[in-house]
């Protein structure tokens, strides 16, 4: 049976999507060797529109405030689908400065965020260790985002490959190598890793950082997306006496660091941000330097076990925001280049997949966010 529409990639944003073209009444197929255990699962589940949004990018911030906004609602829809709790928590998130250099970029952010009116306020040492009483002494202050939350991101990935079945979504497990078009040039199913073609209505190109490397179509086809590199490690300690109840983000010396404490008393933190190409080794000197920075700013870390290292590879864009929407190849979409705001991404870039592939135009503010950046949004839909 020929499937509405293949999804090329597995991740959250390809099980998201399939999950959401399922419920608008499409047949979907999701292929890839080993769904939701790439990068969604190294993540660490930040939901954190305010606390990373920088200079320059006010048109990507108003993207991930609308996505945080959608996120209440979509947990809700995914544990009535599952009876799964995704462990959507909004516990907010406290940032700290190690030293005053540190402190001053924190203030320069600060007042940029609070320019565009964004919920953020800023904190002495004394007020950031009554937040958060785990902080070391020396902290220099820094500011609250009562509106940055978390999600758990294994149990997302979970719950997405569960929804997906009981949608009625198919899973090959396999690699796409290319796509394939048909006299008319457009997509019309994928080659598979293993031999033979896999037809279908449309493609979703979403393999994050790999999306590129799918053959097939013209050069330029898909935007330019590129591996980053992140090492992200899972400390555990008692679920009855966790270390945090809020995700606390630091700046070490100039170096970014964040904790995030779950329900069960892990805590996961990260992350480095290298551009080493595809390469996801555990590398000794990043878990060093991660862990330096960490019990710098909690140094009750030093207690816990350390249960986990690995590396992700983030799809970054040019431009550090998404792409969404259709190809210049008809009947071929793409969803990648979620760069640092991949699972905050999911549930607005499942909602811009369905509406695609059913004719509808993409929902804003996400219809800024084409692949070329001038919004193809009705060009293939399937129904
Ligand atoms: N948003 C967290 C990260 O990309 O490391």
């Amino acid at each position: 049976m020929t499937a509405d529409v293949v999804f090329v990639g597995g991740g959250v944003i390809g099980l998201s999507g399939a999950w959401a073209a399922a419920r608008a009444g499409l047949s979907a197929t999701v292929v890839d060797p080993a769904p939701g255990r790439g990068s969604s699962w190294v993540a660490a589940g930040m939901l954190a529109p305010v606390t990373e949004a920088t200079f320059g990018e006010e048109h990507l911030v108003r993207l991930l405030v609308a996505a945080a906004g959608r996120w209440p609602d979509f947990a809700a829809d995914l544990g009535s689908a599952t009876g799964t709790d995704v462990g959507y928590r909004p516990c907010g998130m406290v940032v700290v400065a190690a030293d005053p250099s540190d402190r001053s970029v924190i203030d320069q952010l600060l007042g940029y965020q609070q320019r565009l009116g964004l919920a953020a306020r800023r904190l002495s040492g004394t007020e950031c260790r009554q937040l958060v009483p785990a902080l070391a002494p020396g902290v220099r202050g820094g500011a609250e985002m009562p509106g940055d939350h978390q999600v758990d991101n294994r149990k997302l990935v979970g719950a997405l490959l569960e929804a997906c079945g009981g949608a009625g979504v198919t899973f090959v497990a396999d690699r796409v190598t290319a796509v394939v078009t048909g006299p008319d040039g457009a997509a019309r199913g994928v080659h598979l890793a293993a031999g033979g073609d896999l037809p279908a209505g449309a493609v979703v190109a979403c393999a994050g950082a790999a999306t590129p490397l799918l053959d097939g179509v013209p050069p330029g086809t898909f935007p330019a997306v590129r591996p980053v590199k992140g090492h992200v490690l899972r400390l555990r300690g008692p679920a009855d006496h966790p270390l945090l109840e809020r995700t606390v983000r630091g700046l070490v010396h100039g170096r970014p660091c964040y904790l995030v404490p779950r329900a069960d008393g892990r805590l996961v933190v990260g992350a480095t941000s290298e551009e080493r190409g595809f390469d996801t080794t555990v590398q000794a000197g990043a878990v060093h330097a991660l862990l330096d920075d960490a019990r710098t700013l909690v140094p009750g870390i030093d207690e816990l076990e350390l249960e986990e290292s690995m590396a992700g590879l983030r799809p970054g864009s040019p431009d550090n925001a998404p792409f969404v929407g259709w190809t210049g190849v008809p009947r071929l979409a793409v969803a990648t280049g979620h760069y640092r705001n991949g699972i905050l991404l999911t549930p607005l870039t499942a909602e811009g997949i369905a509406a695609v592939l059913t004719g509808e135009p993409l929902p804003p503010p996400l219809d800024g966010f084409g692949p070329d950046r001038s919004t193809p949004t009705t060009a293939g839909h399937v129904r």
